[in-house]
């Protein structure tokens, strides 16, 4: 596993005396992780999890996924957040964009738009399917809805055994009534630990048995991730977390508030989400952090290109590159006409010119004044997926802490719950309902 940052496009462009300052901050802070003595340290779980996750842990992880595999054409996983997105960034990065491996996972209980529901029922007509419920606070709106749907839709379709053979929940061990739901009907479980945050948590059950259920190898995601914490944790000197961390502070410091997380693979589109998600519910708060946005490329070149090479100059981008795809690399084949003039390229693969576009656009941004970082991955085998992961998660940390934010936390998020369940209604929120009501008037 092979993943180094390229940081020549950013030196011009940053004070190096601040660069050195952040840096050795960073390696306080790492020692703060390693003694528990950083803010929101009981949520610190996380750090050493790929090298303390036991092998029996895997078995039985990848037991229930062979059982619902053999009993599914179709795994639907509900949850939101960090409760959703690690497995989807992982399985999204290994599988066809146009095929499933046997059982297909899809996804609900990750927003409230009408009519997904429906739609996803008819797609279930008549097929074999199953659930995986996850949430660890147990008490989620978005998932606790989409769950009651499918789960009177299975136990109709399927009967009441449905429950013990269907449904896998992933949930605190003891508190939040999907707990109380899942003891009650007997459903097979696992736990979340309480030390691991949502956000953190693909490395858990959470992110696992997914994954799993996908067909994908979770040991070999778990091994990359491993190498990464080793190698995070062996050298201070030769760290990318710790620069990356260093580099992206000194760049907000400079007003670059926005980082762009830009790339030129299919199938990483949901390691954007998951990562937006990371460090956005991680950064964002005390009326401070980087927005973290991202793009696709090379199709948002013909969208939000224009903007980042000519916009607001508040942007700095993290360009991730695979230096070798595992795809069948297609070559651009002889037209004798050449009417669309295409014969220079006669021979020539996608991954070359993608490759090009990557490095024309970098140099085009960077000249535009657009801070340029790129992190260079061997290629997107799963284990290096994990080793990715990992390496974004603990640059997360580091990079909050040195914001002086708890990273850990996330009480912005409870203000819409608040507002939400106050205007439908629910019992407990009667004065958020009148105070809105008034401001609803005005
Ligand atoms: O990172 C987080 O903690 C959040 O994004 C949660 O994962 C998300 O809100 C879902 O919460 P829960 O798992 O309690 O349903």
């Amino acid at each position: 596993m092979q993943i180094s940052l390229e940081k020549s496009l950013v030196k011009n462009l940053m004070v190096h005396s601040h660069y050195e300052r952040y840096r050795s901050m960073g390696e306080d802070i790492m020692q703060s992780i390693r003694d528990k003595t950083c803010p929101g340290n009981d949520f610190l779980g996380w750090v050493d999890l790929p090298s303390s996750l036991k092998s029996e842990e895997l078995e039985r992880i990848n037991e229930v996924a062979q059982n619902l595999r053999k009993i599914s054409e179709v795994v639907v996983v509900v949850g939101i957040g960090g409760s959703y997105l690690g497995a989807r960034a992982v399985i999204e990065s290994q599988k066809s964009a146009f095929k499933s491996d046997g059982c297909e996972v899809l996804y609900a209980g990750h927003q409230l738009s009408p009519g997904y529901l429906t739609e996803l029922s008819q797609y279930l007509e008549g097929k074999k399917w199953s659930i995986i419920v996850i949430s660890k606070s147990g008490t989620t709106t978005e998932p606790a809805i989409a769950f009651r749907y499918l789960r009177n839709m299975l136990t109709s379709r399927f009967g009441e055994t449905a429950m013990k053979e269907r449904v896998v929940a992933i949930t605190d061990s003891s508190k939040g009534a999907l707990r109380k739901l899942a003891d009650a009907n007997g459903l097979q479980s696992f736990v979340i630990p309480d030390d691991v945050g949502g956000r953190f948590s693909v490395f858990t059950p959470v992110g696992l048995l997914p994954i799993a259920v996908a067909g994908f190898d979770i040991k070999q995601l778990i091994q990359g991730a491993k190498q990464m914490e080793e190698q995070v944790w062996s050298d201070k000197k030769n760290n990318i977390a710790l620069d990356y961390a260093a580099i992206r502070n000194v760049l907000y410091q400079n007003g670059n508030t926005t980082e762009v997380l830009v790339n030129y693979h299919h199938k990483f589109h949901f390691i954007a989400e998951w990562w937006k998600q990371l460090f956005g519910e991680s950064e964002g708060k005390d009326g401070k952090g980087i927005f973290p946005a991202s793009v696709d490329l090379t199709t948002d070149l013909h969208s939000m290109g224009q903007y980042i090479q000519d916009g607001k100059r508040n942007l700095f981008e993290t360009v991730v590159k695979f230096e070798n795809t595992n795809a069948k690399v297609e070559q651009i084949g002889h037209d004798d006409e050449n009417l669309d003039n295409l014969n220079y390229l006669e021979g020539k693969s996608m991954d070359f010119v993608n490759k090009n576009a990557l490095e024309g656009t970098m140099l085009a941004h960077n000249s535009g004044g657009v801070p340029n970082l790129m992190l260079k991955i061997e290629n997107d085998g799963i284990d290096n997926i994990g080793g990715l992961l990992y390496f974004f998660m603990i640059t997360c940390a580091i990079s909050g802490l040195m914001l002086q934010v708890n990273p850990f936390n996330q009480p912005g998020v409870e203000d819409y719950k608040r507002n939400m369940f106050a205007l439908l209604q629910k019992p407990g929120f009667e004065e958020k309902y009148k105070e809105l009501q008034i401001l609803r008037k005005e």
